[in-house]
């Protein structure tokens, strides 16, 4: 008789359309770890108990997702480098001797633009649009890829001014509002924003992108998003969205609790394809 999976899970809130199972069930098999993965729908202020009783069943991680990867971060009881500086957390480690706390996004960020695209970032300018939890998460991996400089631009300007003191010490970091991005131009402009919620983009000048500059958004659908599509519309040397990250963050996240890397390209053209 084989034995029983290892248990996993994503919580989030929604939850219903994550792709986190599908992925992780392509690791598993591409990888032979015997494990289930699953969704599990947690109802706002319900987190530590929902991450308690998985744990208590013989949950072995979990994966955390909006709006519980601050409340993860306060779970854990260690906390990655990343993760502590992000604020956030969006994978759980659950070990003999604690719950350990780890932000896999940022990495998926890099390894997505570096590995996947072949887009060193080094010596570039980039502008981080946006100030919230999705910002903060990628902040320290960006930074550790020594761009020549990183302005993060807000609506709320003051946000990303507090932003950046909490990151200054790791790099060429400024905060601005959107309007003082006038005159200036970046290789690659990545969008950290909810307005394509809206099917937005925040109003940007003129100019900004460099050219033969990148645009990558954060979020990813199945039809090109505002963003990809602001980037195709401004002369965009390549406007890619953040699928590649979901599956790179995934990666990672299997990696921490299974000890193996999984390969990407297939599972992310498998995505693709719907
Ligand atoms: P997340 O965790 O996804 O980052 P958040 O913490 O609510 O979510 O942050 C949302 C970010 O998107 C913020 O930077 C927000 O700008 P404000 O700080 O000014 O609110 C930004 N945002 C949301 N809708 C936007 C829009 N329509 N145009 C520009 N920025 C927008």
């Amino acid at each position: 008789m084989s034995a029983q999976p290892d248990s996993y899970a994503v919580m989030g809130h929604p939850i219903a359309h994550s792709k986190s199972p599908r992925i992780h069930s392509l690791f598993a098999a591409q990888t032979g770890q015997n494990l289930e993965y699953r969704a599990i729908l947690v109802e706002p202020g319900g987190f530590a108990a929902a991450a308690r009783a998985f744990r208590q069943a013989g949950g072995r991680g979990l994966n955390v997702t909006v709006p519980f990867k601050q409340d993860a971060w306060v779970f854990a009881d260690i906390l990655s480098a990343r993760a502590e500086r992000a604020g956030a957390v969006n994978t759980l480690i659950f070990e003999a001797g604690g719950v350990r706390g780890d932000n896999t996004d940022g990495p998926g960020l890099v390894r997505d633009l570096t590995v996947n695209h072949q887009y060193p970032l080094a010596k570039r300018r980039i502008l981080l649009l946006g100030a919230g939890g999705a910002a903060r998460g990628v902040l320290q991996p960006l930074l550790l890829e020594r761009p020549a400089q990183l302005v993060i631009a807000n609506r709320t300007a003051n946000k990303a001014r507090d932003l950046v003191l909490r990151f200054s010490d790791l790099g060429p970091v400024s905060g601005c509002g959107l309007a003082e991005l006038a005159g200036r131009q970046f290789d690659l402009i990545i969008n950290a924003t909810a307005a394509g919620l809206q099917d937005a983009v925040p109003p940007l000048p003129e100019g900004v992108l460099a050219a033969g500059g990148w645009c990558y958004d954060l979020m990813y659908g199945s039809e090109p998003t505002a963003f990809v599509r602001w980037g195709q519309a401004h002369g965009a040397a390549r406007s890619v969205d953040g699928l590649g990250m979901l599956v790179e963050q995934a990666a990672e996240s299997f990696r921490l609790w299974r000890g193996v890397w999984p390969e990407t390209e297939p599972v992310i053209a498998a995505l693709r394809n719907g």
